[in-house]
């Protein structure tokens, strides 16, 4: 079985490359990757004797084919994406290009080679978000597509034109939806790698609004499991929620941060609330754990101490990328906020 796995040095791609590489030793591993601001070789460095890493765009018609004709893969699974919610409200355009064009190229090479399976690795914000006080409601996968964010609505069209091409051409797809992902090799610009990242340094930890809005926490290695699950025995033409039960305020994190860390709160800043900015998600899991019989494994106290011990003993893998750009973009979100 020959897997081409697409921004797999990415966060949550990379995860996946290191858990198929131990889970299927005899599968051949392909993986595409642009290595934008987000990708990142040395993800990737622990492995790279075990997989075969082509650099390429997504999005890149003839770079696609050109692959797909040479490597012929069994199994799509896509990762490629811009991810982050606030450099969307600063420049939506690249978001368009890669989520939803990358997507369709994709696919399009998929109909050309034959493929046993397409994966669209999507997220629960395509569903938009739920009130605060309101903790009885969830995301099914039938709750309607209702976006917020540039970032969301480009998942949100990528999942129509994945679920158009199995009703039109009869792909054999599938799509999950997880909540945020939190854990190794995650890029310091999200949540919880930037409040380490910033503790550690004895900066500000900057937390939008009142730092109320609620996220489902899940370890990204069960949501590794969930997908591996999902390729071999999930229903074609069908979608997966995939999150754990793990509601949390951001300032509960970020305390929690501070506490296992033990610096003081008072590095906490409360910053100009993002735009739109959702208010809460939580998913209703209760499909893939019936149909497949996934639940999540770690707990969010363990994954949180086994995120932090990581960044403490892999300085070399994030302190070398919060130089350069990152510091301009750094300085253009949180400078005058
Ligand atoms: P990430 O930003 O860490 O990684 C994205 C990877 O894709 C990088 O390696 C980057 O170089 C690559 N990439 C970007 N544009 C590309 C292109 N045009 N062609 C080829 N490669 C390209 O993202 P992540 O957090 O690992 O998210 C991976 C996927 O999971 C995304 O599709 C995201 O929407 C989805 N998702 C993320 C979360 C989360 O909490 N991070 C939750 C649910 C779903
Ligand atoms: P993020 O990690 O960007 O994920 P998403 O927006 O896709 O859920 O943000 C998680 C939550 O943390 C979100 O409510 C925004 C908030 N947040 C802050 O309060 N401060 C920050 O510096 C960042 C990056 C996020």
């Amino acid at each position: 079985m020959k897997i081409l796995i697409t921004g797999g040095a990415g966060f949550i791609g990379g995860n996946f490359v290191h858990y198929m590489t131990k889970e299927h030793p005899e599968y051949e591993i392909l993986v595409l990757d642009k290595l934008t601001y987000a990708g990142n070789l040395e993800t990737l460095a622990p492995v790279m004797d075990r997989i075969k890493f082509v650099k390429g765009d997504i999005a890149d018609r003839e770079a696609v084919f050109g692959l797909f004709k040479a490597e012929n893969p069994d199994i799509v699974v896509n990762f490629a994406a811009e991810s982050h919610v606030d450099r969307s409200i600063e420049d939506p355009g690249i978001f368009l290009r890669t989520n939803i064009i990358g997507t369709q190229t994709l696919m399009d090479a998929c109909r050309e080679f034959g493929i046993k399976r397409y994966h669209q690795v999507s997220t629960d914000e395509v569903y938009g978000d739920l009130p605060l006080d309101r903790p009885d409601m969830f995301f099914t996968e039938e709750t309607p597509l209702h976006t917020s964010s540039p970032y969301s609505a480009s998942k949100a069209s990528a999942d129509l034109l994945v679920q158009a091409y199995y009703r039109t051409y009869n792909l054999p797809v599938t799509i999950s939806r997880c909540s945020n992902n939190y854990g190794p090799y995650h890029f310091p610009e999200k949540l919880i790698p930037l409040m380490i990242a910033n503790a550690l340094n004895d900066k500000p930890l900057p937390v939008y609004g009142k730092g109320e809005n609620i996220r489902d926490w899940l370890y990204v290695e069960d949501h590794c499991k969930a997908i591996d699950l999902i390729i071999h025995k999930g229903r074609e033409g069908e979608v997966y929620n995939i999150g754990g039960h793990n509601e949390m305020r951001n300032i509960d994190i970020v305390k929690l941060i501070c506490k296992e860390l033990n610096k003081p709160e008072s590095l906490i800043t409360y910053v100009t609330d993002r735009k739109g900015h959702d208010l809460r998600y939580a998913i209703d899991p209760q499909k893939i754990h019936s149909e497949l019989g996934w639940l999540p494994e770690t707990k969010f106290e363990d994954g949180i101490k086994k995120t932090i011990k990581w960044y403490l003993n892999n300085r070399s893998w994030w302190e070398p990328i919060i130089t350069g750009e990152y510091i301009d973009y750094y300085e253009k979100m949180y400078g005058n906020r």
